[in-house]
């Protein structure tokens, strides 16, 4: 059956919708970030996460059926993130999307998130299986084994924080502003990526991910040379060198971590034919750049989404709940978003 797929995206600080029609692919993907909200804290407040998407979940939601020029009568299913992710924030979608099936007595189909991300990269490129893929995300760092649409093993996650965590706990050190990534690596750039401080990699025993050591050992290197009060927990130098050199130091690390752990992922799993590279961390250019040298050298091909589909958004949800309805998966207005 031709489906017409409404997929709504509420997990973290996205509010986010998407029309996704299985014969013409992604029609709309809209979303209202709330990175402005966030901003002065550092971080992703919960409370204010969920009373912002209460807010824009209805006009995000009629920005994407007009753009994708059909009306709530021309769809067919409904699909929505329903985990993991923060309560209040998950309720939010759930309960839109409930309403939405509830009202019009279309099917409605819950996601994983993760398994959005997992299958990201395939929305617009046609990726041999099976193949290995890193999700690397503000509150995830996992690499996945994919056989086929819907069937993936869990190789690898991380020990304590995610990578992107990494650089949004270690920018607000430096107090460069939040979210980290896209601010550190632009500070990087500005330096040639070069190593200063040479950060430890950690252990490379296992193929998961353990970040949290990282940010404790930036920590410690910048009291060691005077430029943190640990007890005051203030910056003592507050130069733009240092800032930069940080940061400089912490992308090359990340970047050879990633390369590390995929040379070992391709050792144990050989049979794999490609990487993908997936999540807000895939929007980083110099990662992208190490892992795309780094499968070069073995020969294999290496895919990364475009960045509207890198970071948070509906429509990788709309593209797995495509799979499962073609794969005779059933609607429910039961699921929970444990
Ligand atoms: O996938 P995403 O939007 O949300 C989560 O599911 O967490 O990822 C957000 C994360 C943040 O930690 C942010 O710092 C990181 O992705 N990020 C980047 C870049 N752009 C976003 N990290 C490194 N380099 C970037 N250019
Ligand atoms: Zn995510």
């Amino acid at each position: 059956m031709n489906e017409l797929i409404l997929a709504i995206e509420t997990s973290c600080d996205e509010t986010a919708a998407s029309v996704f029609s299985s014969e013409k692919g992604v029609l709309s993907n809209v979303l209202h970030s709330q990175i402005s909200l966030h901003k002065q804290f550092g971080g992703v407040v919960p409370e204010l996460a969920s009373r912002s998407h209460i807010e824009k979940i209805g006009p995000i939601v009629q920005e994407a059926l007009q753009k994708a020029g059909v009306t709530l009568d021309d769809i067919t299913a409904f699909a929505v993130t329903n985990k993991p992710g923060l309560p209040g924030s998950l309720m939010i979608g759930t309960c839109f999307a409930k309403a939405l099936a509830g009202a019009t007595g279309k099917k409605i189909i819950p996601i994983n998130h993760l398994e959005g991300h997992a299958f990201s990269a395939n929305i617009e490129h046609n990726i041999p299986f099976p193949f290995l893929c890193i999700t690397a995300s503000g509150g995830h760092t996992s690499m996945y084994y994919i056989t086929g649409f819907g069937e993936y093993t869990t190789i690898a996650t991380t020990t304590d924080d995610a990578a992107g965590e990494a650089f949004d706990k270690i920018a607000k050190l430096l107090g460069i502003g939040y979210p980290g990534g896209p601010l550190v690596e632009k500070r990087a750039a500005s330096l040639n990526f070069e190593d200063f401080y040479n950060y430890p990699r950690g252990k490379n025993t296992t193929l998961d991910f353990s970040f949290s050591g990282l940010k404790t050992a930036v920590l410690y290197d910048m009291v060691k040379r005077g430029a943190y009060d640990l007890q005051a927990k203030k910056l003592l130098d507050d130069s733009e060198e240092l800032k930069n050199k940080v940061s400089s130091s912490l992308q090359v690390c990340i970047a050879n971590i990633f390369v590390q752990k995929v040379i070992m992922a391709f050792k144990e799993y050989p049979q794999s034919k490609a990487l993908a590279f997936v999540g807000g961390v895939a929007c980083n250019k110099y990662i992208r750049a190490q892992l795309l040298t780094a499968t070069q050298r073995l020969s294999i091909p290496f895919f990364v989404p475009h960045p509207q589909y890198c970071t948070d958004n509906a429509a990788m949800i709309a593209f797995v709940a495509n799979y499962k309805l073609a794969q005779g998966q059933e609607g429910s207005l039961t699921f929970d978003i444990l």
